[in-house]
C-alpha cells in the first residue's frame, strides 16, 4: 500500500502535465518567438523524447502517488505521431480520471475523430485574435483564425468538449478581449483568458506588458453581466464566472496578479523525461536517466517521491520584476505550460 505524499508546504498531487514533443507548427510571440527558435534551433532528436512505453509507466507511478488528471501538452503535442494511441493506454491507467489535451487547434480537424475514438473528451484550444492579420503575426508563422475555428467547431462535432484560451499581452491583443468574448459567448463556448507570464527567458516579458484580470474584468463588465462560479475541485488554475444570462463560462488565470501557489497540486514531464515541479523551475529531475539504466518500478517510485516530498516552489507568490529577468526559468515549448 502507497502512502499519500505532500510536498513541504503541505500540497497534495493531483494532476500530471505531460509534454509529447518539443516542437511545434506556430511560433507565437511569447513562446518561441521566431527570432530564437529559427530554422537553425535545434530540437530534440527522436530517441531523446520519451517512449509511450516509459510515459505510461511514469503515469502509473505517479496515479499510484496521488495523481488522478493528466494533460498532454508540447510543444504542440498532435505533432506527436500515433498520440491517440497513447490516449488509450493513459486512460488503461487506475485512478486516472480525467484527461486533456492543449493544442494550437491546426491540426484538431485531422485529428478529432481519433481522439474521440481514443476517449479524449476535453481539449483546450489557444486563440490569442480574431483578427487574421494580428493573428498571423502572433503565432509567427501567418495562419489565419479561421482554420482554427473551423477546427473547433469540427471538434465539437465529434463530441469533444473544447475550452479556449486566449494570453493577453499589453500593445499586443487587448483590443481583441470584447470581440473574443462576444465570438465565443454566442456559440456557448469557455473563454479563458490567461495574463501574459514571464515563462522561460525569452518571451520579452515585463509587468508593464501585463493585462490583469482585474482590468480584463472591466472591459467585460461594461458590456455584459457577469457572476462568479464555485471552483470545481481544490487546485483549479482558472476563476470562473458566467454570464448571467447563462449563454456560457468564462476563466481567468491570474498567476501575476493573484498567484495561486498554495493550491498547487501540478507536476510536469517534459519531453526527454525530466520532472519539474514548478512552470518556472530552472532545474527538472531526470527520470529517463534512471528509466534507461533498468531501475525498478520501486526505486522510480521512491525517486519521485522524494521530489515532491522536498518540493517547495511558489514562483508566483515571490515573482517581481527583478526574479522575472534574472532567475534561469525552463522554455514553455519544453514543458508545455
Ligand atoms: P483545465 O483546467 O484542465 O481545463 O486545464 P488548465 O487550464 O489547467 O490547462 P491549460 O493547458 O489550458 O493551461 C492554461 C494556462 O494555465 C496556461 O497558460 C498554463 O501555463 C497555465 N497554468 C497551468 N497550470 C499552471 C500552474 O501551475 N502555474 C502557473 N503559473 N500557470 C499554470
Ligand atoms: N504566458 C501565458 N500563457 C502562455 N502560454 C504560452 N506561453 C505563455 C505565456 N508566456 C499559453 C499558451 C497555451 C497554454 C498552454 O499556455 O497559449 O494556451
Ligand atoms: Fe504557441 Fe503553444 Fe506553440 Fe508555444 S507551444 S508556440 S504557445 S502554439
Ligand atoms: Fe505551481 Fe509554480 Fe505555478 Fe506556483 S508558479 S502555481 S508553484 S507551477
Amino acid at each position: 500500500k502507497i502512502e499519500p505524499m505532500q510536498d513541504q508546504l503541505q500540497r497534495p498531487i493531483r494532476d500530471l502535465r505531460i509534454s509529447v514533443t518539443d516542437r511545434c507548427n506556430f511560433r507565437c510571440t511569447y513562446c518561441m518567438p521566431k527570432e530564437i527558435f529559427g530554422d537553425d534551433y535545434r530540437f530534440l532528436p527522436s530517441e531523446e523524447l520519451l517512449a509511450f512505453e516509459e510515459i505510461v509507466l511514469v503515469a502509473e507511478i505517479f496515479a499510484s502517488l496521488g495523481v488522478r488528471k493528466l494533460r498532454l501538452t508540447g510543444g504542440e503535442p498532435l505533432l506527436r505521431s500515433n498520440l491517440p494511441s497513447l490516449i488509450e493506454r493513459l486512460w488503461q491507467i487506475d485512478g486516472i480520471e480525467d484527461i486533456g489535451l492543449t493544442t494550437n487547434g491546426l491540426l484538431l480537424g485531422r485529428y478529432a475523430d481519433s481522439l474521440m475514438n481514443a476517449g479524449l473528451r476535453r481539449v483546450n484550444v489557444s486563440l490569442d485574435a480574431l483578427d487574421p492579420k494580428l493573428f498571423g503575426h502572433i503565432n509567427g508563422r501567418g495562419i489565419e483564425p479561421s482554420h482554427i475555428l473551423d477546427n473547433i467547431e469540427y471538434a465539437r462535432q465529434t463530441g469533444l468538449q473544447v475550452k479556449v484560451n486566449m494570453v493577453v499581452e499589453k500593445g499586443l491583443n487587448e483590443q481583441e478581449i470584447l470581440p473574443m468574448a462576444a465570438y465565443f459567448k454566442e456559440r456557448g463556448i469557455k473563454l479563458c483568458f490567461i495574463e501574459f507570464m514571464d515563462v522561460g527567458n525569452d518571451n520579452g516579458w515585463s509587468m508593464k506588458k501585463v493585462v490583469t484580470k482585474r482590468e480584463i474584468y472591466q472591459m467585460l463588465s461594461s458590456r455584459y453581466e457577469l457572476e462568479p462560479l464555485e471552483s470545481n475541485y481544490l487546485g483549479e488554475v482558472a476563476q470562473r464566472y458566467q454570464y448571467k444570462d447563462g449563454s456560457a463560462e468564462i476563466g481567468f488565470i491570474t498567476s501575476v496578479s493573484e498567484s495561486f501557489c498554495s493550491t498547487c497540486t501540478r507536476a510536469r514531464l517534459s519531453s526527454e523525461g525530466k520532472i519539474y515541479t514548478c512552470l518556472f523551475a530552472s532545474e527538472g529531475f531526470d527520470l529517463r536517466q534512471m528509466l534507461r539504466s533498468g531501475a525498478s518500478r520501486s526505486q522510480l517510485t521512491h525517486a519521485i517521491r522524494d521530489v515532491w516530498e522536498s518540493r517547495h516552489d511558489r514562483y508566483s507568490d515571490e515573482r517581481t520584476e527583478q526574479t522575472a529577468q534574472t532567475r534561469k526559468k525552463i522554455n514553455m515549448s519544453y514543458i508545455g505550460g
